[in-house]
């Protein structure tokens, strides 16, 4: 049987300083070289850091050589021109494959509607960055173009306390009845303890945690943890 990759994504949200970028990049590249048996055969690993810090982190990896791909936390709805302190598609595009949309806290304090994510779509698809399309629920709308979809319920949003992995795949297979839809992640309170329980669910393709990407040991933990045991 086919062995499905793994998408295990890290969301620093609004944390580290410089030194601690380096430093997490440095760790991280120790435990690889420690443990030869990373297989970008089986996991993606994608990291979504701060935009300030794309630069830096592109170049890290680069000089590091790490299997880990960027991704921005943020873009703007606009191509160019004057939207002062907006940072967009195309400038990030440079580093970051992948952008994170939709996520629950730029709903809630930052008042991003429906519309507006559905621009933010558009605009990382127009310069082939990958949108990684957060839900709430079931309900949530997903715009077109979406090809990977994270489902991170609220309230398990960095409480400790996690939807059950049966809920979560539940979710996850409504949501892949629609065609386009071709990954399904699971966020909140993701640790290495509880990693391989979700991605073991059929309908799930991965995990977003968020806390536990701020440490390199555990993120290197989750990973490891959703490994194909052999
Ligand atoms: P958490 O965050 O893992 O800290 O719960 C997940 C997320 O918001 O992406």
């Amino acid at each position: 049987m086919d062995q499905k990759k793994i998408i295990i994504a890290g969301n620093w949200k609004s944390n580290k300083s410089e030194g601690e970028v380096k430093n997490w990049f440095e760790e991280f590249a120790k435990k690889l070289k420690e443990n030869s048996s990373y297989t970008s055969e089986f996991i993606e690993s994608i990291l979504f850091v701060p935009s300030v810090y794309l630069l830096l982190a592109h170049y890290l990896k680069k000089k590091l050589d790490l299997p880990i791909s960027l991704g921005a936390q943020n873009i703007s709805p606009f191509s160019e021109g004057a939207y002062t302190g907006e940072v967009t598609a195309k400038m990030v595009s440079q580093y970051a494959r992948f952008a994170l949309i939709g996520h629950s806290e730029r709903r809630k304090y930052f008042q991003e509607t429906d519309e507006l994510l559905g621009k933010k779509v558009q605009q990382a698809i127009e310069n082939t960055v990958e949108p990684l399309y957060c839900i709430q629920d079931e309900k949530t709308v997903i715009p077109k173009g979406v090809h990977l979809v994270a489902y991170e319920p609220v309230w398990a949003i960095g409480s400790g306390v996690t939807d059950s992995p049966e809920n979560a795949n539940r979710i996850a297979e409504m949501v892949k009845k629609r065609k386009d839809i071709d990954s399904v992640l699971y966020g909140g309170s993701v640790t290495p303890e509880n990693v391989r329980a979700f991605i073991h669910m059929p309908s799930l393709d991965g995990v977003l945690p968020g806390k536990g990407s701020l440490d390199p040991k555990m993120f290197w933990e989750i990973i490891q943890a959703a490994k194909p045991q052999s």
